[in-house]
């Protein structure tokens, strides 16, 4: 037996302010999404901003259902968006946010496991790494590929 080790290498950030101009942007653009959030059963509020190749930003913000099941993350409403508006460009970075009755949570807003698989085959279908920014308002993480907040990504077989 061997014992292993997977290393993960992120960025901490303090605020929106530290960031490069392309990623506050998007930070900017994920917050703004917020206002689109739909959540009469949780009251939190999830906004994302799915950067694309052609330098187009698309946001989407969590779906709320009385049928829960059917209700829909903030971050794969960004990308069915994105991925239905500009199918022949590639997805580069995403950045999510969260806040219960939309006040910011002072961590970083993390994605659930189904977000980052869908995040992984955005990322295989662009062939080139997509960026996650979890943005906090004490503090704000970098990933700068899905591998690192899916690490042993399913690959289709
Ligand atoms: N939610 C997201 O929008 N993104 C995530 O990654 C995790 C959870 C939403 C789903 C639901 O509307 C609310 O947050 C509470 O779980």
């Amino acid at each position: 037996m061997t014992a292993k080790q997977i290393n993960i290498t992120y960025q901490e950030f303090s605020s929106i302010d530290e960031l490069n101009a392309e990623d506050r942007e998007l930070a900017q653009a994920a917050i703004e999404g917020m206002k689109g959030s739909y959540a009469p059963y949780s009251h939190f509020n999830v906004g994302a901003a799915v950067r694309m190749s052609n330098g187009q930003i698309v946001r989407g913000a969590n779906q709320e259902n009385a049928a829960f099941p059917s209700g829909l993350c903030a971050e794969r409403t960004a990308m069915f968006a994105a991925g239905a508006k500009y199918p022949e460009k590639d997805m580069c970075s995403l950045a999510l946010v969260g806040g219960v009755y939309g006040r910011i949570t002072d961590e970083p807003a993390t994605p659930c496991g189904a977000c980052r698989q869908v995040m992984a085959q955005y990322q295989a279908k662009a062939g080139k790494p997509i960026s996650v920014l979890m943005v906090g308002a004490k503090r704000i993480w970098k990933f700068e590929k899905v591998d690192d907040i899916l690490p042993l990504i399913f690959d289709s077989i």
